[in-house]
């Protein structure tokens, strides 16, 4: 019987190591630039908005969910608001095509308005993520501090629908909050309460929970909680659909 050695048996490829042709590109892994970029582009008091949010969505966690998201594609922004991270995460990818979703018309228009400023070719839609008419599927979808200001049923709605709206393999991103320690949760929910008053829903789930929830609908799961100075308890769950 005749033996063939395991490196001849490699096809060339696999001989010494190969160096790709194109350089791969190696952009600062915050974008600052791209952030100053989005401010200019606002109006003022959306501008003071936008310096909120993002120091609050910090280096840190900007970074880990840039680098979760396909650098190209369909990808849907749900409850994308004034479009601060479709404009941030078009400009440090921009071969993504981001599609937006929010309720608020005026978020909407600001969000479209501010894409366009920076060149980028993402489109919003006014609507309910439950029932807007998306077309075609995506490759990724991020809900960022959206899911807790859903009522209950509304949230495992929206999960049907993103289960549903995204290609097998591709990738869900959860940015929320978990309900511990109960002091952050506590934080945390005074500050939402502050900023949509007593009437609207607040539904905060454990990190365990929305795993669970999220493996129900045929997605396989991973949570990182990612520290913060101040005691917002982040965490993000990248759900990928099998
Ligand atoms: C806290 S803001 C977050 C906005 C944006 N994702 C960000 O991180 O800056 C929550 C957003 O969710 C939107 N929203 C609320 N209910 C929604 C729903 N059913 N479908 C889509 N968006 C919704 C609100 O209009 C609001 O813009």
């Amino acid at each position: 019987m005749q033996f063939v050695s395991d490196v001849e048996a490699q096809p060339d490829s696999f001989v010494g190591v190969r160096h790709a042709d194109a350089e791969i590109p190696a952009p600062e892994v915050y974008g600052r630039e791209a952030i100053r970029r989005i401010a200019r582009a606002l109006p003022p008091i959306e501008r003071a908005y936008a310096s909120i949010r993002f120091s609050i969505l910090r280096p840190k966690l900007l970074s880990v969910m840039d680098l979760l998201l396909p650098d190209t594609g369909r990808i849907l922004d749900v409850g994308c608001g004034f479009g601060l991270f479709a404009a941030y995460f078009g400009q440090t990818q921009p071969a993504r095509a981001v599609v937006g979703v929010d309720p608020d018309g005026r978020r909407v228009e600001m969000a479209s308005q501010v894409c366009k400023r920076l060149g980028l070719g993402h489109t919003f839609i006014e609507g309910d993520i439950r029932t807007a008419a998306l077309t075609g599927t995506f490759e990724a979808a991020y809900v960022l501090d959206v899911m807790h200001h859903l009522a209950p049923t509304d949230q495992l709605a929206t999960l049907s629908r993103l289960s549903d709206a995204l290609v097998p393999g591709g990738l869900l991103l959860i940015k929320d909050i978990t309900t511990e320690p109960r002091f952050g949760l506590e934080f945390t929910r005074l500050l939402d309460r502050g900023m949509v008053g007593l009437q609207a829903p607040l539904h905060y789930r454990h990190h365990q929970e929305w795993a669970t929830l999220l493996r129900g609908f045929d997605f396989r799961v991973r949570v990182v909680r990612v520290p913060d100075i101040l005691p917002y308890p982040h965490v993000v769950i990248a759900a990928t659909k099998l």
